[in-house]
């Protein structure tokens, strides 16, 4: 048998219940298959992993960290985050972290890097024994909707710690001096109890600094920020945020020991966010693939918004909770939103039978008939015949005439 050697260490790795192990002997025989050109069963590997994951995500974590391995004192419900002395404006928010429990969905390598950075600080005394700490400081960007703030709420979930955030344009005070007293306060608030703190909407700054009126104000603030990330290194974590990686200080990027990547999430995450998004309702796999085929370019943000409106529609509509219902749901969200860049979508949203024949004959996608009729409640025959009118080609003219 090909690749027994692999499938051997994947069972050993699955019977010592050791799950790193096991996710690096299946990404080995991703790689072999994907040497021999087996594409269609590394996807599907890729995808077990993907709703591996989602489960898996439920069961507590043995990376949990303790509140003991961050200094400061235990911050509580009831006690009151600083305000600004001039407006009486709270300056952050906490959040105690009782929300959704699962990990975000990431494509790539970025779910290695945030476990990695997680793994840091269950291993703090094999870094000290080289002289180094866990890492202290992230700045994570990315496009509007990427999942930048769900992961920041992660991070400090994994580690068991309350998270303080602040928008800078929150602390951004039109009284002069006010802005810096506001960020020194912020500081001391969160260097004195143990807690992530969350700069959120980071660019903010960057934006500032383009009013030539601010200059002197915009210099002032960038030098206590930059001060007060530098102290803070010896308290807590700190996680920035932006959309616009480009636009902030190099100097304050600097800061950061880790810049984390967020974008559009690839054909396995996508299909994974929509298998969430869809919940309560186990849609078939068929279903996600559609889905997916319909959504890709998409944020997860989107992704969420059009799952829920497809649900509303469904819920709606009396039809049953199943592929085809989804299919119509699909097909009429995507029908009542003005523009659609993405052809897939465009014909979905026009004409059901046409998109059928458009993923009929997608090579690419390769469903299979019966997957087809599982998915959009086409009998058989049809798909047949409409896969071989092709009917989706004239629309296809018509999106590139237009
Ligand atoms: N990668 C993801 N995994 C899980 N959920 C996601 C992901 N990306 C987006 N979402 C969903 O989209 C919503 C918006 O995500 P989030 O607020 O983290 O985006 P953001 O990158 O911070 O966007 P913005 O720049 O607009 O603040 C979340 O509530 C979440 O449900
Ligand atoms: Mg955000």
């Amino acid at each position: 048998m090909e690749h027994f050697a692999v499938v051997q260490s994947i069972i050993r790795a699955g019977l010592a219940g050791d799950r790193e192990a096991l996710d690096k002997q299946v990404m080995r025989l991703c790689e072999r298959l994907e040497k021999a050109g087996e594409s269609k069963e590394v996807a599907t590997l890729h995808r077990l992993r993907a709703a591996a994951r989602d489960t898996q995500e439920m069961v507590p974590s043995r990376v949990e960290m303790s509140r003991g391995q961050v200094s400061g004192e235990l911050l509580e419900p009831g006690i009151n985050a600083p305000i600004d002395r001039e407006t009486g404006a709270r300056l952050c928010s906490i959040d105690f972290q009782s929300g959704d429990k699962r990990a975000p969905v990431y494509s790539g390598g970025v779910l290695d890097t945030v476990e990695g950075l997680l793994r840091e600080w269950t291993n703090e005394s094999a870094l000290q024994a080289v002289g180094v700490s866990p890492t202290r400081t992230l700045l994570i960007y990315g496009p509007p909707g990427a999942g930048k703030t769900v992961t920041a709420h992660y991070i400090a979930r994994r580690l068991n710690l309350p998270l303080v955030t602040a928008r800078i344009d929150g602390l951004i005070s039109s009284f002069l001096g006010t802005t810096a007293r506001n960020i020194a306060n912020l500081f001391d608030f969160a260097n004195r109890y143990a807690c992530v703190l969350l700069l959120d909407e980071f660019d903010a700054l960057a934006k500032l600094r383009d009013d030539p009126q601010e200059i002197g104000e915009i210099k002032r603030v960038v030098n206590t920020l930059l001060q007060n990330l530098d102290l803070r290194k010896n308290f807590g974590v700190t996680i920035a945020i932006t959309n616009h990686d480009r636009l902030l200080d190099p100097a304050v990027w600097r800061r950061f020991e880790t810049q984390l990547q967020l974008g559009e999430p690839d054909e396995s995450a996508r299909e994974s966010l929509i298998a969430r998004f869809l919940q309560p309702i186990d849609a078939p796999n068929s279903t996600l693939r559609v889905f997916s085929y319909c959504l890709a370019g998409r944020t997860g943000a989107d992704i969420e918004r059009i799952c829920t409106a497809a649900k509303r529609t469904l819920a709606l509509s009396g039809e049953s909770h199943d592929g085809p219902g989804l299919f119509h749901a699909l097909s009429s969200v995507l029908a009542r939103t003005p523009h659609h860049d993405h052809v897939p979508a465009r014909i979905l949203a026009t004409d059901q039978e046409a998109f059928v024949s458009l993923i009929a004959n997608d090579g690419a996608l390769s469903l299979k008939q019966t997957e087809i009729g599982e998915a959009t409640g086409y009998g058989q025959s049809r798909v047949s015949d409409l896969k071989k009118a092709k009917r989706h080609l004239l629309l296809m003219e018509a999106s590139h005439a237009q």
